[in-house]
C-alpha cells in the first residue's frame, strides 16, 4: 500500500511511531521499502556521507536528482521524500521550479531547511499543491555539520515553537526537529497539528529519523543515533580477506569457474595448433 500524507496524519492520530531513515542507492531504498520504513529520505547528508564533500553545502540539484532517482526505482511504498540542497530555495519561483523537477523524478515531497524565514517559501509551495516537510532547530546547510542543542532557553524555545506553529500554518505537511530539547520537541509535537519527525530531539516526537550511515555503523559514532551494524568493521575484514584470497590463489575456485564443453575446447585447441 502506497503510503501518502494521510496515511502519515493518521499515524500521528494514532500515536503510532513514524519511521524514517535516509537513503541515497537504489539497493538500500529496495530493503527499505521491503523493511517497511514509512518515509524513505534522500536528504542532503548525501553529500558528506557518500559524495565525500566537506559540507551539505557543496551539494548540487544535479546531486540529489541522481540519487533520487537511484532511490525511487527501489520504492513502492514508502512515502518519498527529497532534501532542496543549499540556496536551491533561495526564494519562491526557484523554489518551485526545483521542486517540480523533484517530482517529475518521482519525489512525493520535498524538505526544506529553516525557520520562520522559510513560512513564504513554503506558502509559495504548498499553493502550486507541493508537500513540504518543514526542519528546524539545528540546520546542517546554515550551521554546518556540528550541532549544538537547540531550545535550552526560554526566548529559543518560544522561538521555535512559533516557528513550527508557523510552518505548519503555511501548508507544511510534515517538520523535521533536529536537535531539539526533548521538552520543546513535545510542546511542538502536541501543539502543530502536523506529525514531528525528531532526530536529537528525543522520544515524545510522532516519529524518528536517522541518517542510514549511523546506524550501519558507516562513520563515527553519534550520542542521538543507535548503531545496529558495524559495517565500518565487516567490510573492512571483507576486503582483507577478499585481497588475501586473490593474493593466496584460494579465490576463484572451480565453483565461480565456468567451462566449455571438451569436445568444443578440443577444436579450438586444434585450430590454435594449425594456425601457428
Ligand atoms: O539530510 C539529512 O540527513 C537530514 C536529516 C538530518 C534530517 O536532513
Amino acid at each position: 500500500m502506497k503510503k501518502d500524507i494521510g496515511f502519515l496524519r493518521a499515524k500521528k492520530q494514532q500515536q503510532q511511531p513514524i519511521t524514517v531513515l535516509t537513503c541515497y542507492d537504489y539497493p538500500t531504498a529496495c530493503l527499505q521499502d521491503e523493511g517497511g520504513i514509512d518515509i524513505v529520505f534522500v536528504g542532503d547528508s548525501v553529500g558528506t556521507n557518500i559524495l565525500g564533500y566537506k559540507s551539505e553545502t557543496e551539494v548540487t540539484m544535479a546531486d540529489m536528482r541522481h540519487h533520487l532517482k537511484a532511490v525511487r526505482r527501489g520504492v513502492s511504498d514508502a512515502y518519498l521524500l527529497v532534501d532542496m540542497p543549499y540556496a536551491a530555495d533561495s526564494d519562491a519561483e526557484q523554489a518551485i521550479a526545483n521542486a517540480k523537477l523533484f517530482l517529475s523524478d518521482g519525489a512525493d515531497g520535498v524538505k526544506l531547511e529553516g525557520g520562520i524565514e522559510k513560512v513564504p517559501i513554503v506558502t509559495a509551495l504548498a499553493e502550486q499543491g507541493i508537500e513540504t516537510c518543514a526542519h528546524i532547530g539545528h540546520n546542517p546547510q546554515i550551521h554546518g555539520t556540528k550541532a549544538a542543542t537547540h531550545g535550552r532557553t526560554f526566548a529559543k524555545a518560544k522561538r521555535l515553537i512559533g516557528a513550527a506553529s508557523a510552518l505548519a500554518d503555511a501548508g507544511a505537511k510534515l517538520i523535521v526537529l533536529e536537535k531539539i530539547t526533548e521538552e520543546v520537541s513535545q510542546i511542538i509535537t502536541e501543539t502543530v497539528d502536523i506529525p514531528t519527525i525528531g532526530i536529537g530531539a528525543g522520544r515524545f516526537c510522532d516519529g524518528q529519523v536517522l541518517v542510514i550511515n549511523d546506524i550501519l555503523g558507516i562513520g563515527p559514532p553519534f550520542k542521538h543515533a543507535k548503531r545496529y551494524q558495524d559495517y565500518n568493521q565487516l567490510t573492512f575484514e571483507a576486503i582483507c580477506q577478499y585481497r588475501e584470497e586473490v593474493a593466496n590463489r584460494i579465490f576463484p575456485t572451480d565453483a565461480n569457474a565456468s567451462h566449455i564443453p571438451p569436445d568444443k575446447l578440443e577444436r579450438v585447441q586444434k585450430w590454435l595448433k594449425s594456425n601457428r
